[in-house]
Parts: structure tokens; C-alpha cells; sequence
């Protein structure tokens, strides 16, 4: 990447209001994560990826918009399971010439053992905002920000996946929010034998977004 290289922020004029009342729209969060991927750019198309995984896809922004930056060599999968989330990101990846496949799945389930070890960028914008816990696990719009106790219990369900589904030159990246406590998801992914970098962070209204990158300990950056 040349310094300072953009990407187009994908063309989501095919998703209506509508859409929007039952699968989450792009917003800080979703942008912050985009920045960081662009800021990543080099490094992304460095490990020259195979397959990329965006899981909690809604919109189909994000998985879209990596597509934009590493283009048509690796297959671009996500999951949801929020069913109509799963149509947008379709529809989204057609729309911008970039061929994304949906599985309607909890997390990554459905793709294990398929894909073991075999995802090199792997993407989470979870729902990370602190919530009683009956507010998890809904399939609907709710989904997309119930988090539970300290935001975590999404994400943490999902962390003891990320060994068995990342390779060895694959990296992770996670949204969160201070609540969420970076540090102590630092300390227990690295029990699953992964190193945490800050890549970016942004206060957002009440928000203070940081992304995170996970990469296995033995690879030397
Ligand atoms: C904060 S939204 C992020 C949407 C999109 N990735 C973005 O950045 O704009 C979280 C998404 O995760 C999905 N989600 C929540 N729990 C999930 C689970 N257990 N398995 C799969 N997807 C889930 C929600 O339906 C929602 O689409």
C-alpha cells in the first residue's frame, strides 16, 4: 500500500430503512473498524489471505469493504444469526462486485470443523454493550448490542473459538468498549495463546471504542 491509501466506504443505497428496523446499521463502531482495517492494509494483504471470516456481519459492510482492500483471490464468508442480516450482507457484497457468502449460523459454529485453522482475517463487532443478561440471544435487532454482564458474554463465548478457527498467519480483529475490559480479554486470549495490539480507539458519544488485533504468540510481526 502506498501511504496513506483509501478505500471506498461500500455502497449500502440498496439497504432501506426498513432493513435498518431489524439488522443493525453501520455506525461508529462499524467505521472504526473499517479505519483500522485500512490502517492494516499493508500488513492484510502481507499475510496474502486465503479465507476471511466476519462474524455478526449485519449490514455486510465490513466483510465488504475488506474485499475492497485484498480483492477477489480470497473467499469472503460471515455469519449471523439474524437471518435477514444475512440476506443484506448478500445483497451488500453484490452490489459492490465483492462475492460474500452468508451462513446463517450462532458465531462460527457451522463452519467447524470445515474451517479449522484455515480463516487468515477474522472480524468481530460483537454486541459489547453491558445489558441484563436476558437481553442476550435474541435473533432480531437486539442482537446486535445486547451484551450482557460487562458486554462480555457474546464475546466470550466466542473467544475459545478463535484457536481453532485462525492459522498461524491469520489475524483477529474486536471491537470493544472500555466496559468491556480490554485488558482482562487481553490476559484470557492470551491463555489461548494469542498477543493483543490497541490498533485504534475513539470516543463515540458515551462510548469509548477500542479495536483490537490478536495474533498467535509465535508469529513475530
Ligand atoms: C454490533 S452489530 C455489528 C454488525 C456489523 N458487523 C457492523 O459492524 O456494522 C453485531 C452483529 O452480531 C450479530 N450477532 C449477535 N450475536 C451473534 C451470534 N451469537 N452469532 C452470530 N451473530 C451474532 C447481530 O445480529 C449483529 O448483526
Amino acid at each position: 500500500m502506498t501511504m496513506g491509501e483509501t478505500f471506498p466506504t461500500p455502497d449500502l443505497s440498496h439497504l432501506t430503512a426498513e432493513d435498518y428496523e431489524h439488522v443493525y446499521e453501520p455506525a461508529e463502531d462499524t467505521f472504526l473498524l473499517m479505519d483500522a482495517l485500512e490502517k492494516d492494509a499493508d500488513f492484510l494483504r502481507s499475510i496474502a489471505p486465503s479465507f476471511c471470516l466476519e462474524v455478526g456481519c449485519g449490514s455486510g459492510a465490513v466483510i465488504t469493504f475488506l474485499g475492497s482492500i485484498l480483492g477477489s483471490r480470497p473467499h469472503y464468508l460471515c455469519t449471523d444469526l439474524n437471518p435477514r442480516a444475512a440476506q443484506c450482507a448478500a445483497m451488500t457484497g453484490k452490489q459492490n462486485n465483492v462475492y460474500v457468502q452468508p451462513v446463517l449460523t450462532d458465531l462460527a459454529s457451522a463452519l467447524l470443523p470445515r474451517l479449522q485453522n484455515k480463516v487468515d482475517v477474522m472480524i468481530f463487532n460483537p454486541p459489547y454493550v453491558v445489558t441484563p443478561t436476558e437481553e442476550v440471544g435474541s435473533r432480531g435487532i437486539e442482537a446486535s448490542w445486547a451484551g450482557g454482564v460487562k458486554g462480555r458474554e457474546v464475546m466470550d463465548r466466542f473467544f475459545p473459538l478463535v484457536p481453532k478457527l485462525l492459522s498461524e498467519k491469520g489475524a483477529f480483529y474486536l471491537v470493544t468498549i472500555e466496559q468491556n475490559d480490554v485488558e482482562e480479554i487481553g490476559s484470557k486470549m492470551r491463555t489461548f495463546g494469542f498477543t493483543m495490539d490497541k490498533i485504534m480507539s475513539r470516543k463515540a458519544g458515551p462510548e469509548k471504542l477500542t479495536i483490537l488485533r490478536f495474533c498467535p504468540c509465535k508469529r513475530t510481526m
